[in-house]
């Protein structure tokens, strides 16, 4: 199938993917294929893989990210999801916060070659250690609250 453009500025499809155009032509990040139009090299974005992916797929419709948008992504693992946000925000910041280092190794990795990412290890709860690095934030993107603090919210409200 043809790839064309989706509703949600910046992501593409060609049918059964999602997609997004590879700001870094060439490189494929977690060994997503890359597939051509048109002078224009994609990127498969995986819903198994990033829950932003999953959200779109399921029909979310909320999406606030854009071209020259400047990200704040809490909580980006090893950088996924983030290195497709980069693609969508090609002209924008997204400020990456994560605490373990395990995972911020692979992000700095990816960050590299992605000039608009900027990975910082601290804690997403302690804004004060990282709002030095901040203009004005367009998008907070956050991975959901951890199942221990769900359920400790729920068991207040039961
Ligand atoms: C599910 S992973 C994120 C995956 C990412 N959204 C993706 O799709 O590629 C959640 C990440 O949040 C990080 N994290 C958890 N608590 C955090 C905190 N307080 N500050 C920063 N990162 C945190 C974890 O280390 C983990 O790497």
């Amino acid at each position: 199938m043809p790839i064309r453009r989706t509703e949600w500025e910046g992501v593409s499809t060609d049918g059964p993917w999602l997609l997004t155009r590879n700001r870094v032509p060439g490189v494929s990040v977690y060994g997503e294929s890359l597939p051509r139009e048109g002078g224009s090299e994609y990127r498969r974005w995986d819903a198994n893989r990033s829950k932003l992916a999953a959200y779109l797929r399921c029909g979310g419709r909320v999406w606030g990210f854009r071209g020259d948008a400047s990200v704040l992504y809490l909580g980006a693992g090893s950088g996924t999801t983030a290195s497709h946000v980069s693609d969508i925000c090609r002209e924008g910041t997204i400020t990456a916060i994560e605490i373990s280092t395990r995972a911020f190794r692979d992000l700095l990795r990816i960050a590299e070659t992605r000039t608009n990412l900027v990975p910082v290890l601290g804690d997403a709860a302690k804004p004060e250690t990282y709002r030095g690095r901040l203009g004005v934030v367009d998008v907070l993107y956050r991975r959901n609250a951890s199942s221990r603090r769900r359920n400790r919210n729920s068991s207040k409200r039961a």
